[in-house]
């Protein structure tokens, strides 16, 4: 059978860091109440002409370069983003452009946190209908500009990046020892709309709008809607969280990571943390940690990895893959 398996990954992120301290001059927190509930003690912040098409066509370069791929080699461009450069059209055909790519077609995927997941899953199905051989998964976002720079329960929470994967058609056996994605499971609520989203949009305010979330209500439904997840991914591949190498989940909170990885009963030292350097970056989170992981050398060919997401809808989704 056919599977969908990683051969290049990549990331960007702006130049400027912005550190705790440096939030104390704008909004009332403290690198300690900021580092206590999330652990995050710096976020980069785009720039003036850093955004989600620049830092996603970098990342993208990156994941060539990984691969020793031209853009020639690639079929289609998923971009998972909720902050586009333009409303339409999809920042993935301005990616598309970015790139040199004529050929062949790009779109954008809009499922907040948990986008890289969904443009995975939807990579993958292309992949394995043979209606495409190699796709490029990005997930860029520039969550600084949907921020209320006032409001010191959202502002502190947030950073800007991206992060790139290439996807190429494998043959594989069939079982849990084939290289490529083995198992994924998307999930969306929307009952929970009001506990995350933002108060603009083209057909509603026609403003952009910013971030509104009730922080202790998402995190009261976190754990357990991912635990859901990743508990049914692991079942289609018939093993169990320890047989995991890397478990690389959605950045938004080590305290949420921490009590997931308890749950599931994973070792510290198998889950790559990325919350305190980058902050919450959305779709872009995933794919940023793993790129991390992969460039100081941690993972390693035939890792058993497991990805995982949550944010605003609720949307969630889980993903195990062999690297
Ligand atoms: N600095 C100092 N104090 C603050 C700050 C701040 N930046 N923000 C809030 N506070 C205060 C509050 O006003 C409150 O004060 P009060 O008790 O006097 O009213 C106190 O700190 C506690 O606030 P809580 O909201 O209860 O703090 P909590 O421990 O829940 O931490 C946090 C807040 C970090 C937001 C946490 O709830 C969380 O991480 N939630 C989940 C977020 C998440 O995972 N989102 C999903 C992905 S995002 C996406 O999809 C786009």
């Amino acid at each position: 059978m056919i599977r969908s398996a990683i051969c290049g990954i990549g990331m960007a992120l702006p130049k400027r860091v912005v550190k705790n301290a440096d939030l104390e001059e704008i909004v009332d927190t403290s690198d300690e109440w900021i580092h206590q509930r999330t652990g995050i003690r710096q976020r980069y912040i785009a720039g003036e002409g850093e955004t989600t098409v620049t830092l996603g066509t970098q990342a993208a370069q990156a994941a060539l370069e990984d691969a020793r791929l031209g853009i020639q080699d690639i079929d289609m461009i998923i971009l998972a983003t909720s902050t586009p450069d333009h409303t339409f059209p999809a920042s993935a055909t301005e990616i598309q452009r970015a790139l040199g790519m004529a050929h062949g077609f790009a779109f954008d995927i809009q499922a907040v946190c948990s986008g890289f997941i969904f443009a995975m899953t939807t990579a993958d199905l292309y992949i394995r209908c043979k209606t495409a051989r190699r796709a490029l998964v990005i997930g860029s976002e520039t969550f600084s500009r949907l921020l209320d720079w006032k409001d010191r329960t959202t502002c502190v929470l947030f950073g800007d990046g991206a992060g790139a994967v290439i996807l190429e058609a494998r043959e594989g056996k069939g079982d849990s020892q084939d290289y490529g994605i083995l198992a994924s499971i998307l999930r969306s609520d929307g009952r929970h709309i009001e506990k995350l989203y933002v108060d603009g949009g083209p057909s509603t305010t026609q403003t952009t709008g910013h971030l509104c979330m009730e922080g202790r209500e998402v995190f009261k439904y976190a754990v357990g809607m991912i635990s859901d997840v990743v508990d049914a991914c692991l079942e289609i591949v018939g093993i169990t969280a320890p047989n995991i190498d890397w478990f690389i989940p959605h950045q938004a909170n080590r305290r949420i990571i921490e009590s997931l990885t308890h749950r599931l009963g994973i070792s510290d030292d198998k889950v790559v943390i990325t919350v305190d350097k980058h902050g919450n970056t959305s779709a872009a989170s995933v794919p940023l940690a793993l790129a991390v992981a992969d460039k100081d050398g941690r993972l390693r060919k035939g890792d058993l990895i497991m990805l995982q997401a949550m944010g605003g809808g609720f949307a969630w989704g889980s993903i195990i893959l062999r690297l």
